[in-house]
């Protein structure tokens, strides 16, 4: 069974995958909003320290898990533990995946549904100067419609199950080695058109000038919590990603890398964003809605008149957000996956249609809470809301504070230090910066932000 098991086939290959969960709807989407709301680069400032302190040695106790293991989540933390509490760490990994798989894949759905929209000239026809009305209502006509939504999920998720269904080489890799150098140069034509807006900076200004008045302690929290959805941490993704890693690799520098990548895609997103809303004069604390809403009419307008630009830079813009839900959709996919194929030695493909099919069934209630099911509430959250709430609250940082504590002081430190240097062959100097962050920092920082969420702080 071991030597069958899947494997990478190269170090940029692992590269590119473990970079591709990171890179997602998270950076482009969902980092604007938060430094929106929180204020620009005082924001950016907590969260770039978070991925530092945080970030960097919780991915790398999840490669150490993951490698050391050779399993999947959900049974890598037994081979290090029987204790309870520590053994079973890897099932919140594969429960808080799933889950976020369900609510991704309806974003995921909705970013497919604006790229053809681009691509057929819709949002160039509906934009009315100084207005966004009707970017208002096709937004709101289309995900409360009960059907159009579900079609564009079962797209995604399709695509999602055929690279998966394929394996870890032939689907993960060879898609992730594709994808994210596409992804790349898409951001960097969009970076370039964004910083000719008339106006950039504006926006230049509010990413980069910090006014820490604006930093309040929620705003440090979203921060933490933002870093930890960004980089894909807790949620077995890694970990499980790790599990087909080769003994060769050096795992501090893949965590370094990765955190940079996904750090410097987050900024490339907010260079073509801001700019655009600021010369647009739209306000960039407008929410969720602005990928779908604010966004369309920033682009038409700040490159007004030269309209085949606003297409262009529309019609990029959606490709790289459908490319970069893809990547990260797959890790996702891959945590229960593994974990169903190895738990009840079942195909990898019956594995994935088992996935599937749970997606597609959670994932119809997430999209049609927005609309139809929209009354159907929980602690006063609809279901989308509800299943992101959850994870990004609740599981993650309870994962990430277990996962700290277990690999600092549960683990013996022998045998992390012997599988992150690869038995001895790599200077310990990284390791021990990284156990010492994962015993005395990660934890209380972790800790106190979950606390304070809670209002106990
Ligand atoms: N990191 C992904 C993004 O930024 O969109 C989202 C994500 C993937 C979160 C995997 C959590 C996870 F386990």
């Amino acid at each position: 069974m071991a030597q069958q098991r899947a494997s990478f086939g190269s170090k940029f290959g692992i590269i590119m995958a473990a970079a591709g969960s990171a890179v997602g709807l998270g950076n482009i989407w969902r980092f604007p909003i938060e430094t929106g709301n929180n204020g620009g680069a005082a924001f950016l400032l907590v969260y770039m320290v978070a991925v530092v302190l945080l970030g960097v040695p919780l991915m790398l106790a999840e490669f150490f898990i993951g490698r050391y293991a050779h399993t999947n989540t959900a049974h890598a933390y037994k081979k290090l533990s029987s204790h309870p509490l520590w053994s079973n760490i890897g099932f919140i990994g594969v429960l808080g995946g799933s889950i976020i798989l369900c609510y991704y894949v309806v974003v995921a759905g909705w970013v497919m549904k604006y790229f053809f929209l681009s691509v057929d000239g819709t949002l160039t026809s509906l934009y009315q100067p100084g207005n966004a009305a009707n970017y208002e209502s096709l937004f709101g006509n289309f995900v409360s419609n009960p059907w159009s939504p579900l079609l564009y999920m079962l797209v995604f998720v399709l695509t999602c199950h055929f690279a998966i269904a394929s394996g870890v080489q032939k689907g993960i890799e060879k898609l992730s080695k594709i994808f994210m150098p596409a992804l790349f140069v898409i951001l960097v034509v969009l970076v370039i058109f964004s910083l000719f807006a008339p106006g950039a900076q504006a926006g230049l200004k509010f990413l980069f000038y910090p006014d820490f008045s604006k930093l309040t302690t929620s705003a440090m929290l979203s921060a933490i919590s933002q870093a930890f959805y960004s980089l894909s941490l807790c949620m077995g993704c890694l970990c499980t990603y790790a599990s087909y890693f080769g003994k060769d690799v050096n795992m501090v520098r893949s965590a370094v890398s990765i955190s940079v990548i996904d750090a410097l895609v987050a900024v490339m997103a907010g260079l073509i964003i801001f700019p655009a809303v600021f010369s647009s004069g739209i306000d960039p604390q407008s929410g969720p809605s602005l990928a779908f809403i604010a966004l369309p009419a920033a682009f038409q307008s700040a490159f007004e008149s030269v309209p085949i630009v606003s297409y262009v830079v529309s019609m990029l813009f959606y490709a790289l957000l459908v490319l970069a839900a893809l990547t990260s959709a797959m890790s996702l996919y891959e945590v229960p996956t593994a974990y169903i194929h190895e738990r009840w030695n079942i195909s990898r493909k019956t594995a994935t249609m088992v996935v599937t099919a749970v997606c597609l069934l959670l994932g119809t209630v997430c999209s049609l809470s927005m609309g139809v099911l929209g009354d159907m509430k929980l602690f006063g959250k609809n279901f989308f809301d509800l299943c992101d709430y959850f994870t990004t609250t609740w599981m993650m940082p309870m994962s990430g504070i277990l996962i700290a504590i277990f690999v600092g002081w549960v683990v013996k430190r022998e045998i992390f230090i012997n599988e992150v240097t690869n038995g001895g062959t790599l200077r310990p100097t990284g390791a021990n910066i990284m156990l010492f962050l994962l015993r005395w920092i990660a934890p209380v920082l972790v800790l106190a932000s979950f606390l304070a969420v809670l209002g106990v702080l």
